[in-house]
């Protein structure tokens, strides 16, 4: 595939891949069928394809463009990475954003789609609930871990993925799957998130990062792997990882070009 930089293994991480894409179509291309490949093999082999999905403003071209594709929706459960403590028709909440851009627009079933409860009560009621149905869903024993097929993530340009941002006490929660999290700036809403042990347990993570405004948090998680910065704690005990970067997001990466 033409205009693809892909960076070599990190020696610290075999399981990691960085592959920095000249146009953002090429980026959601091939995520789409990252996905698709993913999703064809964990249903042969699990009759199932779990996928956790992140919110913001990268990922809405991705989810938009995967709605027109034909996938095995009936047999394909969405759940959320995090989402805000807003009702679902707020402009806010990630669960809106994405039945808007693809949920809406896909034969998936209703019972596939497991989302947080933000109608009622607290963050944190809708935390322990919104683990309950993880549970439920994985059969998890006490202690045990969902192992996603796929989890997407974003990169704030504080280093924050999911809704776990830096010097919460929820990045080193161990013995929780989701939490609520009062983010640093009260304007964006409390948060209910997913913890570091679930997603260091999937199968697959990918990253979604795009431009410049991001270079340089893209630099100093993926080069200088600043521990302070949660994003660097994203490391799959077995599962692969892929950033997938745009040219201007990846533009500070000693491997650049540009
Ligand atoms: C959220 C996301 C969050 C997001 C990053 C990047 O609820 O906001 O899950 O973790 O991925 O903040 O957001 P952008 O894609 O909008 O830059």
């Amino acid at each position: 595939m033409e205009n693809v930089t892909e960076y070599p293994y990190n020696t610290l991480m075999k399981n990691r891949k960085i592959r920095v894409f000249e146009y953002p179509d090429q980026l959601v291309d091939y995520a789409i069928g990252k996905w698709s490949d993913m999703s064809e093999d964990a249903i042969e082999k699990r009759g199932l394809f779990t996928v956790a999905l992140s919110g913001g403003s990268t990922p809405v071209y991705f989810y938009k463009k995967l709605s027109g594709i034909n996938l095995n929706w009936n047999k394909t459960h969405i759940f959320i990475v995090d989402e805000r403590f807003v009702p679902f028709d707020h402009r806010d909440s990630n669960v809106r954003m994405m039945h808007e851009t693809l949920l809406g627009n896909v034969d998936i079933p209703e019972k596939n789609i497991h989302s947080v409860t933000t109608e009622k009560g607290r963050a944190d009621e809708a935390a322990h609930s919104y683990e309950s149905d993880i549970v439920s869903f994985f059969k998890l024993s006490s202690g045990a871990l969902p192992e996603f097929d796929l989890i997407l993530l974003g990169l704030g340009y504080d280093g924050h993925t999911a809704s776990l941002f830096p010097g919460s006490s929820a990045l080193t929660v161990d013995d929780r799957l989701a939490v609520s999290v009062t983010p640093p700036d009260g304007s964006m809403h409390d948060r209910v998130s997913i913890t570091f042990p679930v997603i260091n347990n999937a199968r697959n993570i990918l990253f979604f990062i795009t431009g410049s405004k991001k270079a340089e948090v893209v630099k100093d998680v993926l080069e200088n792997e600043d521990s302070t910065l949660p994003a660097s704690s994203v490391k799959p005990r077995q599962g692969k990882l892929i950033y997938l970067l745009d040219r201007q997001a990846g533009a500070l990466l000693s491997g650049s070009t540009r």
